[in-house]
């Protein structure tokens, strides 16, 4: 990870020592460096034309500074429900940069985007189209709108998040594309405004992207026969981030080969980036409680879980794990798992390490889809979120108390 770096044996985060930052929060805690978000943005814009928009994907991590960072440094946003889109709202977002994506937004979720005002609803079904259409009409609304197509495109990538692909639930298929827009052309309240594709996540290289285009500039043509005219293509999310490794694409790079590709086309380019804005930016400290050693395995047993981190056990996703004290002794090998009572909470297998109980452990790359697919399980507190922002630690989610967890039931 780029801001992490052992100096003297210790191990330091954006410039601070770790040990330090867990002298005064307990573990286990999430942090965040607001430098490396700045310069993921970055990465992205800087090279950009005046015709893209960046919509970042709440989901990734919806937490409301680091959507009010993310919209102070130009980005607009990605959101699939009305609670992302009520959070990118209070983080201030101009609802004008705002797409709706998702394949169940229910009346409620669209009279409230309409509402709003917001940039398009990303289409993903015949019957959401009608759907948009009578409640625009009943609010005597136009419903801007772009039909998310599914390219079929094969993707390198975990078939949890892989999205483009005929049996994956999300967006009309291909070949049923153009009749829907024809029927879309036909309703009184709807106003078609543009064409998507969002093919999966933890993608690591431009073909596929490249693929999809080129398959949907033939749908656009066929559209232009029936004279339906779009503003704008958005090319969803999906670009990696290294967790092993992995050779990363470089996001200008990127950005420019899908303006290339596109630039017989006279639209605008949206992205809807998510992991590779936020997922290389934070880490969660955690705390080794046990060391459980026997002859047939090896466990350190720490105060983070799959309540605080679900990656693992759901994509068996791999995150680095470092002591922030560096160690010279030889290492043995153990699984790193939490207290949660379920065989599938871990958080790394087979890791090389050399720790006692107490000594601070730093899970890593855990900006994007950590804190949020955090959960209560067990009764867990979901932990808090820091940010260092110009060197300092800025509390940004106090931890759950217990009295919260449970303030909504009744006895
Ligand atoms: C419609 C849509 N756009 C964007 C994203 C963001 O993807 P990523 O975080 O891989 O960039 C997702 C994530 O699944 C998505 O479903």
């Amino acid at each position: 990870m780029k801001s992490l770096e052992y100096k003297n044996d210790n191990l330091f985060f954006d410039g601070i020592a770790i040990e330090d930052i867990a002298k005064n929060i307990k573990t286990p805690f999430y942090i965040y460096s607001e430098d490396s978000i700045k310069k993921n943005i970055k990465d992205y814009i800087s090279d950009a034309s005046q015709k893209t928009l960046f919509c970042y994907s709440v989901k990734a991590n919806s937490n409301l500074s680091l959507l009010k960072l993310i919209a102070s440094q130009g980005m607009g946003f990605d959101v699939v429900s009305k609670g992302e889109l009520h959070r990118a709202i209070k983080a201030g977002a101009n609802p004008k940069r705002i797409v709706y994506s998702g394949v169940g937004k229910t009346k409620e979720e669209i009279a409230y985007a309409l509402n709003n005002k917001i940039l398009c609803f990303n289409v993903e079904s015949e019957e959401e189209l009608f759907a948009i259409n009578s409640q625009a009409s009943l609010m005597k609304l136009k419903a801007d709108i772009s039909i998310r197509i599914n390219p079929d495109v094969k993707v390198k990538t975990h078939p949890y998040i892989s999205t483009g692909m005929r049996e994956n639930k999300f967006g009309i298929a291909y070949e049923d594309a153009f009749e829907i827009y024809k029927k879309a052309k036909q309703l009184d309240s709807i106003n078609i405004v543009g064409i998507d594709f969002h093919i999966g996540s933890q993608i690591m290289s431009i073909e596929p992207y490249l693929d999809s285009i080129a398959s949907v500039k033939k749908l656009i043509q066929k559209l232009d026969t029936i004279d339906i005219k779009l503003s704008h293509i958005d090319v969803g999310g999906g670009l990696g981030i290294s967790y092993k490794g992995e050779k990363l694409v470089d996001k200008s790079e990127y950005v420019k080969t899908i303006i290339n590709s596109l630039s017989d086309l006279d639209l605008n380019i949206i992205f809807e980036p998510g992991r590779s804005i936020v997922g290389d930016c934070g880490i969660l400290v955690s705390q080794v409680q046990y060391v459980k050693e026997s002859s047939a395995k090896n466990f350190l047993i720490i105060d983070a879980s799959m309540s605080e981190l679900m990656r693992p056990p759901l994509y068996g996703a791999y995150h680095e794990i470092t002591p922030t004290r560096k160690s010279e002794m030889p290492n043995k090998v153990y699984d790193v798992v939490g207290p949660v009572c379920e065989s599938s909470d871990f958080i790394g297998k087979e890791r090389k390490l050399n720790c006692k109980s107490g000594d601070l452990l730093v899970i890593q790359d855990v900006g994007a889809y950590g804190s949020v697919l955090s959960s209560n399980y067990n009764t867990r507190p979901r932990p808090a979120e820091y940010m260092i922002s110009n060197s300092e630690i800025k509390l940004i989610r106090s931890a759950d108390t217990l009295d919260q967890i449970i303030e909504n039931e009744s006895c």
